[in-house]
């Protein structure tokens, strides 16, 4: 493992990369403003370009974390290197803006490097997970609230409670993937709280509910097993079109609470591509959506942190990815493109008042 000089990362960045406005703390009505445990994700380029972004997480968040910059391609160039500048960045924002910042990610079956998709010995790979996962959590000790350790272990379709996903770590560490990843992050912060992540597991539909009931054994086993998992992030890609199991979903949160995890709300958007009407029909859906899935949530108690991925429609992954058939921009954030609050944004306040 190559050493790292803590202090000069930290210096560096403070003089080369910040993002955030004025180094100043805010005025205490500004804070009272924001909606409590509520977030938002964030990319650096985005927030570099276009100051709207910043201003509008620091009006209405009290937690931010970064959509690219602690996921392995952006962290990991070389097998030697640990670029920390650009979630540093980040950081500086986020204390600049009186911010908490979660992590994300530290194993995930996507986005490997290549340069470590091509070692070959098992050893080997194990050497580079451990060493990545201690490395990185060693570094954002006392700094982080909460990690998500391990994402997206669950197969789409499960074949069974017991199915898992197939991945390179899993080829060569098998099912200890999982376990050895929050036992090294632990070692590095003991008081960082650990999650795992998962997606497509709020609503009714028969696969969603195979996930779910995957996800649910999984959490278990590792319970079992001593693993020191914390809480639970239901990731929350909701689908407009798709009604949220609100019973089935309350079971769920509730049974994880009784053993004693926290859950989270930690990549909420609501994808509108099967919606048609228009942008204020289409905005009442997705709003009712968030609405139904917080209700259904809320009923073992209230949730301590909600983070959007992305605030505004302007800077959302989803219009990436998939296109309306109308040629219409998704609508999947609070904000809409021009930094406008939504219907969706008085869901989250709502549900973020008194927690
Ligand atoms: C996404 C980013 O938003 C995209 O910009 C990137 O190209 C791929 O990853 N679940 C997750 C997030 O856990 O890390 C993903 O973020 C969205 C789905």
């Amino acid at each position: 493992m190559i050493k790292l000089d803590r202090r000069k990362f930290l210096l560096g960045s403070a003089a080369t990369l910040a993002a955030g406005s004025s180094a100043s703390a805010l005025p205490a009505s500004k804070l009272a403003q924001r909606h409590q445990g509520y977030g938002a994700a964030a990319t650096l380029w985005d927030l570099q370009a276009d100051p709207r972004l910043g201003e509008a997480i620091s009006t209405y968040c009290t937690q931010v974390v970064p959509v690219l910059e602690l996921k392995w391609p952006m962290l990991r160039p070389d097998a030697h290197t640990f670029a920390f500048e650009r979630a540093d960045a980040i950081y500086d924002f986020a204390q600049k803006n009186d911010l908490t910042m979660r992590g994300h990610t530290l194993a995930w079956y996507h986005d490997i490097p290549d340069w470590t998709k091509q070692i070959k010995d098992s050893k080997a790979v194990e050497r580079a997970y451990v060493d990545h996962i201690s490395t990185v959590v060693s570094y954002y000790k006392d700094k982080l609230t909460s990690w998500d350790v391990v994402n997206e272990p669950i197969p789409d379709n499960p074949r069974d409670v017991k199915d898992r996903r197939d991945t390179f770590w899993t080829q060569h560490l098998g099912s200890s993937w999982i376990p050895l990843a929050f036992r090294t992050a632990a070692a590095a912060d003991p008081y960082v709280k650990l999650a795992i992540n998962e997606y497509d597991i709020e609503s009714a539909k028969d696969s969603f509910i195979a996930k779910r009931a995957a996800y649910r054994n999984l959490i278990m086993e590792l319970l079992d097993q001593g693993v020191p998992l914390h809480a639970v992030g239901l990731q929350s890609h909701l689908h407009a079109e798709l009604e949220i199991d609100t019973h089935g979903l309350a079971e769920f949160v509730t049974e994880i609470r009784s053993w004693g995890l926290e859950v989270y709300v930690t990549e909420l958007d609501v994808n509108d591509e099967k919606l048609t009407g228009s942008p204020t029909e289409r905005d009442a859906i997705v709003a009712k959506r968030v609405n139904d899935l917080l209700t259904a949530i809320w009923t073992s108690g209230p949730v301590r942190s909600i983070l959007s991925w992305g605030i505004s429609d302007r800077y959302s992954w989803i219009n990436g990815y998939v296109k309306r058939p109308d040629k219409q921009p998704n609508r999947p954030l609070p904000l809409d493109g021009e930094f406008k609050p939504k219907p969706l944004m008085d869901v989250i306040s709502k549900f973020t008042k008194d927690v």
